[in-house]
């Protein structure tokens, strides 16, 4: 077992295992940092696609990304500064500028961590500058139980590591550029795979793109 260490984020100070990432460091003391593809359980290995969770460390020279920084005796963190805030906005847009907002008739509204981030930094949901790219994919309803949407999918990756670790192993990320999304292997529909319909994607999905139907 770890040794308990001491930290200061954001002028507070708290303690956490020695090695955990300071994301989830900060988390379970109520700071919240932006996050789209960490998952707690994978946090020996993380992803660190979305580049939401920039954080800045004294001493070091640059931002890191906080899902990937290990917590250490003594550390000052500061999850806020105007550099921070305009890298956290501009990855965010970015995401958004893909992403079919339609909150008043989707199903994640209210546990949706995209209106989450939008709200927690002040950042609106539709950006501003960016051209608003609706690629109007079909969506899948071919399983009786989980409805997935590709024009809502923020390709975070979480769901194909769930499927992989909870599930049959049906979902993985295929395509590069803008299309590149959340697929089954052979590009065929759910209802067609080995998906034993447990909902590990769903359960893990923080934008609204899977969402479960039956529970
Ligand atoms: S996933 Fe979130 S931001 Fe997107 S439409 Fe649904 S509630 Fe709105
Ligand atoms: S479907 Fe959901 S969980 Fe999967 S990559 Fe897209 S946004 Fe992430
Ligand atoms: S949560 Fe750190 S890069 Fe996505």
């Amino acid at each position: 077992m770890g040794k308990k260490i001491n930290l200061t984020i954001d002028g507070k100070k708290i303690q956490a295992m020695e090695g955990d990432k300071i994301l989830w460091a900060a988390l379970e003391n109520d700071i919240y940092i932006p996050h789209l593809c960490a998952m707690k359980e994978q946090q020996q290995s993380p992803f660190a696609g979305c580049r939401l969770c920039f954080i800045e460390i004294e001493g070091k020279p640059r931002p890191v990304a906080a899902c990937t920084e290990p917590a250490l005796e003594g550390m000052v963190v500061n999850t806020r500064s105007e550099s921070i805030d305009r890298l956290v906005e501009a990855g965010f847009n970015l995401i958004m500028s893909n992403h079919h907002i339609d909150c008043k008739n989707c199903a994640a509204s209210g546990a949706c961590e995209l209106q989450k981030i939008a709200k927690e930094r002040k950042i609106r949901l539709k950006p501003k500058k960016l051209v608003q790219l609706d690629m109007n994919l079909p969506k899948d309803h071919s399983k009786d139980c989980i409805i997935y949407d590709p024009n809502k999918c923020v390709l975070c990756g979480r769901c194909v590591t769930a499927c992989r670790t909870e599930g049959t192993a049906v979902l993985g990320l295929a395509y590069r550029g803008f299309e590149r999304m959340v697929t089954t292997f052979g590009d065929i529909p759910l209802g067609e795979t080995e998906c034993s319909g447990c909902g590990s994607c769903a359960n893990v999905c923080p934008a609204g793109a899977l969402i479960q139907t039956n529970k």
